[in-house]
């Protein structure tokens, strides 16, 4: 598929953390394929330069710039960089996210793991917000949209820090959005399930056994496509979500449901 010249997003510019792989790459693809100039932004350099390289071979605009979403002065230059090669900033996705290297009850949790989690997952997610708001104030209106997870939802054994990551960026957009709910500016979260991207692979093994348990709790029966969260992310940015504001959005085949 190229991009749509006529898209929603045409002369539109997206912001995308985490975009070197999984969710981020996808949606990435999703903004430019209707017609957005995208920003890509990773830690992992060549991986981001690839999701950059796929934008442009589908005819789109982006530039990759490498970005450590809990070093404020990466945060800082990448916005600058965004700016720069495009002139403004509508939307943003804060999506850069690890997964917890080994699962441990709370007392016996590791508070090395515990602040790495916390600050890239929850404060990373802070840090973007605090410099991409003045930059969407300068358009007068533009979305959000931060990823929560169904650990946002419900409580993870095992797994105290992430849960309270994700349970975090909820608050964090609820009390985001209503600071600039006035200004135009909608800041939702989206809450995948389990979705089929490498964080997974490293979570089940990539051993057909470790995807069947976690497919077992997915009452659809299958993971998530990373596409289908991308969707939400571009909806959620787009006028038909005009009304949708701190709203924690749940795309996860009825996992939290049960
Ligand atoms: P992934 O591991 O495939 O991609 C995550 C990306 O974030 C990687 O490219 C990585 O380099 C980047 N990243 C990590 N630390 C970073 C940092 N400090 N600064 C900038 N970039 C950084 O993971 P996936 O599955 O695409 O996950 C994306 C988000 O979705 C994460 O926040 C994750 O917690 C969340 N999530 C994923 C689920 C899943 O089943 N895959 C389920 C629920 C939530």
């Amino acid at each position: 598929m190229t991009t749509n010249e006529n898209g929603n997003y045409t002369g539109k510019v997206a912001f995308v953390t985490g975009a070197a792989s999984g969710i981020g790459r996808a949606t990435a693809l999703a903004f430019a394929r209707e017609g957005a100039s995208v920003v890509v932004a990773d830690v992992s350099e060549p991986s981001n330069q690839e999701t950059a390289r796929m934008i442009e071979e589908l005819g789109g605009q982006a530039i990759a710039v490498k970005c450590d979403v809990t070093q404020a002065e990466d945060v800082k230059a990448a916005l600058d960089k965004t700016v720069e090669a495009f002139g403004r900033l509508d939307f943003a996705f804060n999506n850069a996210g690890i997964e917890p290297r080994k699962a441990a009850p709370t007392a016996e949790y590791e508070e090395e793991e515990w602040n790495q989690i916390i600050d890239i997952n929850l404060r990373g997610v802070f840090l973007c917000m605090k410099h991409e708001i003045p930059l969407i104030l300068k358009q007068g209106r533009g979305a959000i949209v931060n990823t929560s997870s169904g650990a946002g939802i419900i409580g993870i054994k095992g797994s105290p820090a992430y849960t309270a990551a994700k349970h975090g960026v909820i608050g964090l957009t609820k009390a985001a959005a209503l600071d600039y709910a006035a200004q135009n500016i909608r800041v939702n979260a989206v809450c995948p399930g389990y979705i089929d991207t490498p964080m997974m692979g490293r979570f089940t093994g990539g051993t057909d056994e470790g995807r069947a348990q976690v497919i077992a709790e997915e009452p659809v029966g299958r993971m998530g496509k990373p596409e289908e969260i991308a969707a939400a992310v571009l909806w959620l940015c787009s006028d038909a979500a005009a009304f949708v504001v701190g709203h924690a959005m749940v795309i996860d085949g009825g996992q939290t449901v049960q």
